[in-house]
């Protein structure tokens, strides 16, 4: 068949069933496309901070080998849904969190999704606010977020304990981790404090999978100054920037 006839039948084609009359590069193009559409909107899903994603990784971590491989082998692990990162400031455990949750979107092309929980209680009570006032829309939707949250495959809650909730924001939360408990999805949180001090009922929740201690000094970068100036008159100022913890 002549090339301008080829092209005018693979046309009519596309038009009767988008795919049909393609070319298998073509068909190639638009399988990646679509792998890169798909991963694109994952990471949108996921509020993991866009700049993490070539900055908390595995292939950045240093030191700390047998912390690295505990994280490592958790997304593998059928027998254990729940890992907390415990230990103090500065020592990692939001990177490995990170690291862990870009995995298993890149790696698995399956959703995962990221919260401080500080945030994701005020987005909550935000919602709840805006939806008791009757604003419509999903973005309103306090039950929707939740719900995501509820069933999302892969769910990191960073920074347990710091969060002070409303008594209905924190009854939300153990709804969210005994489900998730219930469900055997996979779950990472990290924390600053001791089990102990944490809700009793999420901590006993937490204690049923695996916790990792990190312990030894903050790596956190000081990039903050402290600028003292000389007050010599009563209009001069104190500028004081602290390294951002
Ligand atoms: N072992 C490590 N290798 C590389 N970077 C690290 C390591 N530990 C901590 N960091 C870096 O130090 C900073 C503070 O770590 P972060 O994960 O925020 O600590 P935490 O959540 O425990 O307070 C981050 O920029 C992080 O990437
Ligand atoms: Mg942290």
């Amino acid at each position: 068949m002549p090339d301008g006839e080829m092209e005018e039948l693979s046309r009519i084609l596309r038009k009767i069933e988008p795919g049909l009359g393609e070319t298998e590069a073509e068909v190639e193009d638009e399988e990646e496309r679509q792998a890169r559409a798909r991963l694109e909107l994952l990471m949108t899903l996921s509020n993991l901070p866009p700049v993490t994603r070539n900055t908390c990784r595995f292939s950045t971590w240093e030191g700390r080998k047998r912390a690295l491989g505990v994280c490592r082998d958790f997304l593998e692990d059928p027998e254990h849904h729940f890992l907390t990162l415990a230990g103090g400031p500065g020592l990692g455990k939001t990177h490995l969190a990170l690291a862990m949750a870009w995995e298993w979107i890149e790696g698995r092309r399956s959703q995962a999704l990221y919260y401080q929980v500080e945030s994701f209680l005020d987005e909550l009570r935000c919602r709840y606010r805006r939806w008791q006032a009757d604003y419509e829309g999903w973005e309103n939707d306090p039950y929707g977020l939740l719900d995501f949250a509820k069933r999302v495959p892969f769910l990191v809650l960073d920074d347990l304990g710091a969060e002070k909730g409303t008594e209905w924001a924190v009854a939300k939360l153990d709804e969210l981790v005994d489900h998730r408990y219930l469900n055997r999805l996979k779950t990472v949180f990290t924390t600053n404090l001791r089990l102990e001090d944490l809700p009793p009922r999420i901590a006993d929740r937490i204690s049923s999978g695996i916790v990792l201690v990190l312990s030894g000094k903050s790596r956190r970068p000081v990039k903050g100054e402290v600028i003292h100036e000389a007050t010599t008159c009563k209009s001069d100022v104190e500028t004081r920037y602290e390294a951002s913890q």
